[in-house]
């Protein structure tokens, strides 16, 4: 048996607990808050379906709510901050109320140094989950219910030993025609600035069958944008390899997309670059992070592959598909980083023309190789970077959506914005306002009549 796979048995125990929490629960609500990436976005999405086989309706609202989960991201010490201000807002309503629950899961509660600061400095938090103990939600619940004092579940074990899979827990989706489908967990990579292989483990990938299953029943059901997930979805090996595994998962008859994300550039292959080519249902979006444009700090970074490898594979993807965006991510200001190596990053944007890039300031994580480096760089020269590298994206984004100008593409409606505009969503992800209103989920074709660095704009057709 597969160490990494949770047992029917526990599977079953733990609906047979839920069920037993209905006469406690009834009539009363539950509210996850989630920070972070998709990948807690999906885990939120279990977490609440978890809750509601628990007997709880779900709210957006945690002020109504009687259970509150706080899923925490750990990546940078601003995602940390913004998730302790958050528990920091339940003080007052705990200290009226002693009834109500507070837990706290995800990338934070995962580290002992952060666990030590929540037990000593937020005593009205009841209870604390790991990463890995979502299928275990019904038994947190119980004791939450029960508990006189406060707990944690969290696996102790060395980093590379926690973290399982388990198949056959609900998941509440946020949304009727987007999904997330986690293929796989973990990461073995450890760049050197990150925590993600602390907070989450060893690689494992969930069996193909179960995702493919998974995706399949999305498309019956009518979704129409399904993102695979993982922290680097190309070390994938729970069958066949990640790009057999996307060309499975977009062959069902119907208009629908897959996406994926992320990829490690050391292990994007020229095979799912062709799949990308050749299956219509394929998005035509590559997010490749490539950190760093200089050999020098990407060798650093532990990243594995060169600049100069990295212009390789971008060129391909472009040549292959040549309607495809390409984005990324990039820190500035990583330890040591000089003008030079921040040049070599200018100027490999520039020769990749990538569509979007999401900059990030280097944040020194604790436990991590690269917050024990010499050569720390100041705040003040990694802003001006940052700066710098914002104020060049946008020209090249610009330039890039102009040439879509008189163009149709498809898009999936995304109904109105937050402004009360129609809009949706390329094939390539970019976001498009129109000038009529769609039914949210409904794929339409739009002429593109302006474009601004990060939106396009046309008539409905
Ligand atoms: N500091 C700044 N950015 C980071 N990222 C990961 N760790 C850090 C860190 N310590 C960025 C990387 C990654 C993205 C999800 O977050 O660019 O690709
Ligand atoms: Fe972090 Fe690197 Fe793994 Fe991505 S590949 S999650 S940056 S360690």
């Amino acid at each position: 048996m597969n160490r990494d796979f949770i047992l029917q048995d526990e599977i079953d125990r733990q609906h047979e607990i839920a069920l037993s929490l209905h006469s406690e629960t009834a009539g009363k609500r539950a509210c996850v808050i989630t920070f972070g990436c998709q990948q807690n976005e999906n885990d939120s999405e279990r977490i609440a379906g978890a809750l509601e086989l628990c007997g709880y309706e779900i709210t957006d609202d945690p002020d109504s709510a009687q259970m509150i989960i706080i899923n925490t991201c750990a990546i940078r010490e601003h995602a940390e901050i913004r998730a302790l201000s958050e528990a920091g807002q339940f003080k007052g309503r705990k200290e009226r109320d002693r009834s109500i629950k507070i837990g706290l899961c995800g990338c934070m509660a995962q580290q002992s140094h952060r666990r030590d600061q929540i037990y000593k400095s937020y005593p009205y938090v009841d209870f604390v989950f790991g990463t890995d103990m979502h299928h275990r939600l019904p038994e947190i619940v119980k004791n939450a219910l029960n508990a006189k004092k406060r707990f944690s579940f969290i696996t102790d074990a060395p980093h590379n030993e926690f973290g399982v899979i388990s198949e056959g827990m609900p998941v509440r989706r946020e949304n009727r025609y987007k999904a997330w489908v986690p293929v796989m967990y973990g990461c073995n990579n450890f760049c050197t600035y990150c925590v993600v292989p602390f907070a989450r483990g060893h690689e494992r990938s969930r069996r193909r069958e179960d995702v493919v299953a998974e995706v399949r029943s999305l498309v019956e059901l009518g979704y129409k944008d399904i993102t695979l997930l993982g922290q680097n979805v190309n070390s994938y090996n729970g069958g066949c390899d990640f790009a057999t595994l996307l060309d499975e998962c977009a062959s069902f008859d119907g208009e629908y997309r897959v996406r994926f994300m992320t990829s490690h550039p050391k292990d994007a292959s020229s095979e799912l670059i062709d799949v990308i080519a050749r299956n219509k249902n394929v998005a035509k979006h590559f997010h490749l992070p490539v950190q760093s444009g200089s050999s020098r700090v990407l060798k650093l970074m532990n990243r594995r592959y060169t600049r100069e490898q990295y212009l390789e594979k971008a060129r391909e993807i472009k040549a292959k598909v040549p309607d495809i965006a390409v984005t990324t991510d990039i820190i500035c200001g990583f330890p040591t980083e000089t003008d030079e190596d921040f040049a070599d990053t200018m100027s490999l944007v520039r020769e990749v023309g990538f569509d979007m890039i999401y900059t990030f300031i280097y944040s020194p994580r604790v436990g991590t190789v690269a917050a024990k480096m010499e050569g720390q760089i100041p705040k003040s020269v990694s802003n001006e970077r940052f700066k710098a590298l914002s104020d060049m994206e946008n020209d090249i984004a610009q330039s890039l959506n102009d040439r879509l100008v008189g163009k149709t593409l498809r898009v999936l409606s995304d109904g109105l914005n937050k402004n009360g505009i129609p809009c949706g969503r390329s094939t390539q992800n970019k976001i498009v306002t129109y000038d009529k209103e769609i039914p949210a989920g409904t794929f339409i074709d739009v002429k593109i009549e302006s474009a601004g660095a990060y939106a396009l704009s046309g008539k409905v057709i």
